[in-house]
């Protein structure tokens, strides 16, 4: 009798404790429903709200500190007149992208959608619409698959409590205390469950969401109980099973409270692990130094860049989600477009050194200036030239294993060759070498790729 009220206090407990069950799979389950996207590769992500109108940065009534008030006019203009989510969407495709999240709500807490729960949103500003739902419909239709990223963090909601992120952050506990008073968390962590499930519920099937993002270390920070991370996983979860989830709920140790890792602006040196385990991974990165459209912001990566570090992140097993900050009016910067333009050009002749390829089987050896990627499924290894070799091409190590060369390109033969000679010097080749005789012009790419046909 006391085993069974022991029992059911426990259950009881646990019951009201609220803790979630996130749902199990296995490692191969996983694989499974994240193939489309380790397959994909390459994805646009895009920041667009109100702060393309000040255009100085998402973070600008933080870094300006600004009121609710004196950010008010931005939501009384806000009108892109020139959005065309089917020309984004074709600029996406046409560069080789498979996939785009856009922010349905980033910090400053406009909604691009039509949520019941506040008067916050597109459908209150001279826009009058719902720009996500045009949106996620164009981009559907262009056959890319779709994600939202929600904030987390809600500089305007009145219940989420200053923290130091906040644009109103001030210095002392007794301050955060005073000014806090009267705003409800619990209020807005059911705000948040409120428009993440119209998220995902109003706009058919999502593909990825981006739950952004977690700063619990320190002081006056929020982590996964002001979010209720648990509860809010679970949720998204049930309402769409096979969606793919970032890392930033602060679910990190918990089994199944995330699906990829998320290195942000900066390149990975090698297959990011965790506990000894390699794990899914997307690099977000942007254009210029700034999410948001930022007008004056001069730093932009070259096409060049681009694609090296989109051929890199592939070489180390992961994805590149790119970032656009389309302007106040609703285009594209004419620099995100020229760049787009251009990696699609390469993506045209060479995607297939992408799309469904992974890191080089350990035993392939790098040679130098070069990028290795491979696709499991049709055993083909991609050499890609970052500086181009004059003529013989040396393959260390790789005798026996190489069947056929190529150009990606233009499909074009390349020859194996025998080691240089002239009367004098013979140069001594490994016998486990492979010499591969290259055109001493460089071919018309930017990044020449060799596609080598394996044993
Ligand atoms: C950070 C920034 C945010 C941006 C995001 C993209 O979380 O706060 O502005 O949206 O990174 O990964």
């Amino acid at each position: 009798m006391k085993k069974l009220l022991f029992v059911i206090t426990l259950l009881l407990a646990i019951n009201f404790a609220g803790y979630a069950q996130l749902p199990k799979e296995t490692p191969e389950q996983k694989a499974e429903r994240l193939k489309w996207w380790t397959d994909a590769r390459f994805g646009m992500f895009i920041h667009w709200g109100l702060y393309a109108s000040p255009a100085r940065h998402e973070w600008v009534k933080k870094y300006e500190r600004m009121t609710n008030e004196e950010y008010e006019k931005y939501f009384e203009i806000f009108d892109p007149d020139l959005f065309d989510p089917h020309q984004w969407a074709k600029e996406a495709k046409n560069a080789g992208m498979k996939y785009a999240v856009i922010t349905a709500k980033h910090h400053e807490g406009f909604c691009l959608f039509d949520s019941k729960y506040t008067d916050y949103k597109a459908t209150n500003t001279p826009a009058g619409r719902d720009l996500l739902k045009e949106w996620v419909e164009a981009f559907r239709a262009e056959g890319l698959k779709v994600g939202f990223y929600y904030s987390l963090l809600d500089w305007h909601h009145p219940d989420y409590t200053i923290d130091r992120n906040h644009p109103q952050s001030v210095q002392t506990d007794e301050e955060y205390e005073k000014l806090n008073e009267g705003r409800d968390m619990d209020v807005y962590r059911q705000y948040i469950k409120d428009q993440v499930r119209e998220l995902l519920t109003n706009y058919g099937k999502i593909d990825i969401i981006w739950l952004d993002y977690s700063f619990p270390s320190g002081k006056h920070g929020k982590g996964r109980d002001d979010w209720d991370s648990e509860n809010l996983l679970k949720m998204v979860r049930e309402l769409q099973p096979g969606i793919i989830v970032n890392d930033r709920l602060d679910l990190l140790d918990e089994e199944g409270g995330w699906d990829f890792m998320t290195p942000e602006q900066y390149k990975v040196s090698k297959w990011p692990e965790r506990d000894g385990k390699r794990v899914p991974w997307e690099t977000c990165q942007t254009f210029s130094g700034s999410w948001g459209y930022y007008r004056d912001e001069m730093t932009w990566k070259s096409t060049r860049q681009l694609l090296e570090l989109l051929i890199e992140s592939v070489s180390k097993g992961g994805n590149l989600l790119l970032n656009v900050g389309p302007t106040a009016r609703g285009t594209f910067d004419y620099r995100a477009t020229e760049r787009l333009e251009a990696i699609g050009e390469w993506m045209k002749y060479n995607s297939p050194s992408i799309y469904n390829c992974t890191e080089a089987p350990d035993d392939f050896q790098k040679p130098d200036n070069c990028l290795l990627t491979y696709n499991p499924e049709t055993n083909r290894l991609y050499v890609h030239l970052l500086v181009y070799p004059l003529k013989w091409f040396t393959l260390k190590g790789y005798e026996g294993r190489v069947k056929y060369a190529r150009f990606l390109h233009d499909g074009s033969e390349i020859k194996f060759g025998k080691p240089r000679h002239n009367v004098t010097y013979q140069e001594s080749k490994g016998k486990d070498d492979v010499i591969l005789i290259l055109p001493v012009v460089k071919p018309n790419v930017e990044i020449p790729v060799i596609e080598l046909y394996l044993n």
